[in-house]
């Protein structure tokens, strides 16, 4: 659950928490939880902070309008929502804030099973019955921890989550405190942050969030990337380098964003799960290039991905046939294995 080590094997000092009671952070600076932070003066504040920011950066194709947001949020002491269908980078741009700025991180699924206690801990029940209740028997839960350690808490698909569970989070994240029966009140460290995550089609299994919840976070957009982009991503999580391929891949990928008998098309994650499946198929025909591959890759990765519109009375198999030979149409050359139309028109 947690992918980083805590801020005070650094030595720094971890003073102040978050919440209507802490003071205006200085502009630019970050939480002194931070081992980043800088050593105190306004300028090397901003160095170290800038340094932080393109680190972030690193190994995230594009989003920069993005990054800079959840950025400056974080840099302003805010909670985050981000909002954008499956595949769009939301995690990845959250690890890559966590790691780069070397805090505490705790990643949760939302789920209806996600109780409160899950997140907040609970009292050991075997310690409590021998010795009834004690502070130390209290197993801290992935809130209680990141409010202790300065830490982000990542809560994904936050809307599948009880509304009991999302109410607990109300109050750390106005006051920066919680209170625990039996077991007194955990104040937040400066860099306390909840990221959640929700995507705004899926409406198998999600909860309307509350206002109360919606007025304390500041949302960012992530939409699909750009073709180039996604080009660029599949490159480089699948590491190849046949070029048409990555570019089939993508195109066959965004082409079920735009085809009516689907309802919500695939990710630049399934583009990836193409490539890599049609150079595995490769391998295991002692690395024979098979155009038929493309079609099983694109099914394999692609059937399970896209969303078909209720109305239709079509096999997501045929829709993905129908959708690579647009693919094969539109990229000509380009396409993976394909003829180059220029030649076919002369012969
Ligand atoms: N901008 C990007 N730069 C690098 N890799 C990316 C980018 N966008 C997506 N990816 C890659 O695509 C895959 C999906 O991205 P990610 O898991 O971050 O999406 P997500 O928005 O969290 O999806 P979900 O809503 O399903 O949780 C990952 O393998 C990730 O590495
Ligand atoms: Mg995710």
């Amino acid at each position: 659950m947690r992918d980083t080590s805590p801020m005070d094997e650094t030595g720094v000092e971890q003073t102040g928490s978050t919440g209507t009671g802490a003071a205006c952070p200085t502009p630019g600076t970050l939480p002194t939880s931070s081992p980043a932070h800088g050593a105190g003066s306004p300028s090397r504040d901003m160095v170290a902070t800038y340094q932080v920011f393109q680190r972030v950066q690193e190994g995230v194709v594009g989003r920069s309008r993005e990054v800079r947001e959840i950025f400056a949020a974080i840099l302003s002491r805010k909670h985050i929502l981000l909002e954008g269908p499956p595949g769009t980078s939301k995690s990845t741009i959250v690890r890559s804030i966590a790691r780069s700025m070397n805090v505490p991180f705790y990643f949760i699924e939302g789920s209806i099973d996600l109780t409160p206690s899950k997140l907040l801990g609970y009292f050991n029940p075997g310690k409590v019955l021998q010795d009834s209740y004690q502070r130390e028997y209290f197993e801290m839960g992935p809130l209680t921890q990141a409010m202790e350690e300065g830490g982000v808490l990542y809560l994904e698909e936050f809307n599948r989550m009880s509304s009991e569970s999302a109410n607990l989070l109300i109050t750390p994240m106005e006051e920066g405190v919680i209170n625990i029966p039996r077991y007194g009140q955990v104040t937040a460290l400066d860099g306390f942050t909840i990221i959640c995550s929700q995507n705004p089609y899926d409406d198998v299994g999600t909860l309307q969030v509350s206002r109360a919840f919606l007025d304390r976070v500041v949302r960012v957009r992530m939409d699909y990337q750009s073709e180039d982009e996604e080009i660029e991503i599949v490159r480089l999580r699948s590491c190849t380098d046949d070029d048409r391929l990555a570019k089939t891949a993508v195109r066959v990928t965004r082409l079920t964003r735009d085809t009516p008998e689907i309802k919500l098309g695939a990710s630049v994650r399934a583009a990836i799960d193409v490539v890599t499946i049609v150079q595995n198929l490769a391998l295991l025909s002692d690395d024979e290039l098979r155009a038929e591959d493309l079609a099983d890759a694109c099914k394999m990765a692609l059937s399970s991905k896209i969303w078909l519109s209720e109305t239709i009375n079509v096999t997501p198999e045929e829709v993905i046939d129908r959708v690579i030979d647009r693919a094969r149409r539109e990229l000509g050359a380009d396409f993976y294995l394909g003829e180059d139309p220029d030649k076919k028109k002369v012969s």
